[in-house]
C-alpha cells in the first residue's frame, strides 16, 4: 500500500485523525469507569503521543515516538471491561467523523492485537 492511499490518507490525514482523538478522549474522560486511570496524566502530552498512534496505525508518515505499549501501561491494573470501554470509544469517535466501517474495523483489530500489553501488566 502506498502511503497515499494509505488508511490515514483516506480518512482525511493529520486533520482527521486529530478529530478523532478529540472526541475519543471527551468520551474516554466522562466515564467514571475511566476516569481514575487518567487523573495523573499530562493529557496534553498524552494527546500528541496518541494522535501520532492512531496516524501511525492507519498507516500515517508519522512515526509513533512514544514508550512501547507494555512500559506505558504498566502497574495500571487496567481491566479488560476498561480495555473494551476505551476500544469502544475509539470506534465510535471514528463513526462519528465519517471513517467509514471497514477501516474502523482495521484499525480496532490493530488495537486489539494490543490487548496483552495493556491489560493486566
Ligand atoms: C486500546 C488500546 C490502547 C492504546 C493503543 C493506548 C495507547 C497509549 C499511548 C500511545 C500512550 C502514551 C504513551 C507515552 O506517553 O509514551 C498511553 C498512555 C496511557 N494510557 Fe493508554 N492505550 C490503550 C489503552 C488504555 C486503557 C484501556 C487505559 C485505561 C483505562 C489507558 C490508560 C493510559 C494512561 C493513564 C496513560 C498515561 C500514562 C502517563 O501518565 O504517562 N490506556 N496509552
Amino acid at each position: 500500500m502506498s502511503e497515499s492511499d494509505s488508511l490515514y490518507a483516506q480518512i482525511g490525514g493529520q486533520e482527521a485523525v486529530e478529530a478523532v482523538v478529540d472526541d475519543f478522549y471527551d468520551k474516554v474522560l466522562d466515564d467514571p469507569l475511566l476516569q481514575p486511570y487518567f487523573e495523573d496524566t499530562d493529557m496534553q502530552a498524552l494527546f500528541a503521543h496518541q494522535v501520532q498512534f492512531v496516524s501511525a496505525v492507519a498507516g500515517g508518515p508519522v512515526d509513533y515516538k512514544g514508550d512501547d505499549m507494555r512500559s506505558a501501561h504498566e502497574g495500571m491494573g487496567i481491566t479488560d471491561e476498561a480495555f473494551d470501554q476505551v476500544a469502544e470509544y475509539l470506534a465510535a469517535a471514528m463513526r462519528e467523523n465519517g471513517v467509514p466501517e471497514d477501516d474502523i474495523e482495521t484499525v480496532i483489530a490493530e488495537v486489539d492485537a494490543l490487548r496483552d500489553d495493556v491489560v493486566g501488566v
